[in-house]
């Protein structure tokens, strides 16, 4: 009988082998990404205070966080993203390292969400943060390193959405509205609840002016970057900083056309994201037929200063791991697990079991996957067991093989058998397992 605490916590889940192997693989394409790009791995802690965690999140996330005090009394959680990590380390280790800096991480990361497709309560993400510079050219550097990322997984029609949270914060402050106002305002845009929106700006003092400007903004979806950020031009005339961030938009979508990356882009003007800290170009990916983010980033200017640092301008990107593989699999793109040689090592007699841990240890001292037989069936079913479990070779050490010093090595897809010595084992296995 199994007993309820024999299941997972809801929304947590166990990752079998294969399933394990994808996240692993895609982690070892996004370090290998990172790599490439000159960005050096840091590992953060999966406990910090709640109060750093919480900081800039966004209310909706700062409600899902697993909240606790530790047997010390300090109020602690897990994290439920990186980028507050980073920054921390940024303020308190790297403060005067030579910018710009280039970090990677990637683990597990922790939010109650209502568990459902592609959304679960742990979760992995592969993380990259640039910081140093608040030029275009750092944006578009978080931009083709998503982009070659995404590449790498082979997904097929994957598209970036982008906005600019300073062009509807800049066009808020203008009207008088205040952070916690406009940061309700980003969650509901967040939640594509644009009615609610409007309705804050309005009980916010937003005037008549604005209300239209927003409504236009909200409007403007355009593959094209030179339409859309025409359109939002003419939409914030007048609202001077709201101009000056759609210039910053302009002038990194003029940066990744004249690259020659090809990103597939969507601007959307009254795109938002519900965490807080971001204060310039803002992206989510996408692949067609799922209406998950695979991946989301941005500018986040002014987090490190709120935590005690320099000003310092810093942009980022997340990719979700889980869902990547979601998707990898919904296009049919699974990992297949390598053909590769495994041998299985079976001890006919009690005597050979110490001479089979022997070979076995040669074996992948030469880089072959070898296993011994530790469930003391004899041959017969020990053969039948390394068919139904993909064993290429069996190397049989009975009483006979230990008076000559051979091995009997046994080509199970050949059934050809012969008694050998071990180097010449050795090298029939691994000239025949490639
Ligand atoms: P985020 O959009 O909250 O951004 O998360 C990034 C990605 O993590 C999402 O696009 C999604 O793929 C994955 N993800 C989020 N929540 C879940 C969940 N409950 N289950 C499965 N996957 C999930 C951030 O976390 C920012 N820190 C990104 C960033 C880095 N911005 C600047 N630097």
């Amino acid at each position: 009988m199994s007993s309820p605490f024999t299941r997972t916590v809801r929304g947590m889940r166990d990752l079998l082998p294969d399933e394990a192997e994808a996240m692993r693989r895609l982690e070892y394409i996004a370090r290998e990404t990172a790599r490439l790009y000159g960005y050096r791995e840091v590992i953060t802690p999966l406990v910090e205070h709640y109060e750093l965690l919480a900081a800039k999140i966004g209310e909706e996330n700062r409600r899902r966080m697993y909240v606790f005090k530790d047997l010390g009394g300090r109020r602690v959680a897990l994290r439920p993203e990186f980028t507050a990590s980073i920054a921390r380390l940024v303020v308190t280790k790297m403060m005067y390292k030579p910018k710009p800096i280039r970090l990677f991480c990637t683990g597990s990361l922790y939010r109650y969400d209502e568990p459902q497709f592609g959304r679960y309560r742990e979760f992995w993400q592969a993380n990259y943060e640039l910081i140093g510079s608040g030029r275009p050219e750092a944006d578009l550097e978080i931009l083709s390193i998503s982009r070659d990322f995404m590449e790498k997984t082979g997904l097929e029609g994957y598209y970036f959405k982008v906005g600019h949270v300073g062009i509807l914060r800049g066009l808020l402050a203008h009207e008088g509205i205040g952070e916690d106002e406009q940061n309700a305002i980003m969650q509901l845009l967040d939640k594509k609840e644009w009615n609610k929106a409007l309705e804050i700006a309005r009980r916010s003092g937003a005037s008549g002016r604005c209300i239209k400007t927003l409504k236009e903004l909200f409007e403007i979806r355009e593959e094209k970057p030179n339409k859309a950020t025409e359109r939002i031009m003419e939409s914030v005339d007048g609202y001077e900083e709201a101009i000056r961030a759609a210039g910053n938009l302009e002038a990194i979508l003029k940066l990744a056309e004249d690259s020659s990356l090809e990103l597939k882009l969507s601007v959307e003007a009254g795109f938002a994201r519900g965490l807080e800290y971001y204060t310039g170009l803002i992206f989510e990916i996408y692949v067609p037929g799922m209406d998950i983010a695979l991946g989301g980033g941005g500018r986040y200017d002014r987090l490190i200063e709120l935590f005690g640092g320099e000003p310092t301008p810093a942009t980022g990107v997340a990719l979700g791991i889980d869902r990547i593989a979601l998707a990898m699999s919904k296009q049919g793109l699974e990992f297949k697990a390598e053909e590769e040689g495994r041998v299985l090592v079976i001890p006919l007699t009690e005597e050979a079991v110490g001479v089979a841990f022997e070979v076995s240890s040669i074996l992948r001292g030469a880089g072959v996957l070898t296993e011994v037989e530790v469930m003391g069936r004899r041959v017969t079913r020990a053969l039948q067991d390394a068919d139904r479990r993909g064993i290429t070779h069996t190397i049989l050490i009975g009483s006979r093989e230990l008076k000559e010093g051979k091995i009997t090595l046994r080509d199970m897809r050949t059934r050809e058998q012969k008694t050998i010595n071990l180097e010449e084992a050795v090298k029939y296995i691994r000239e025949n397992i490639d």
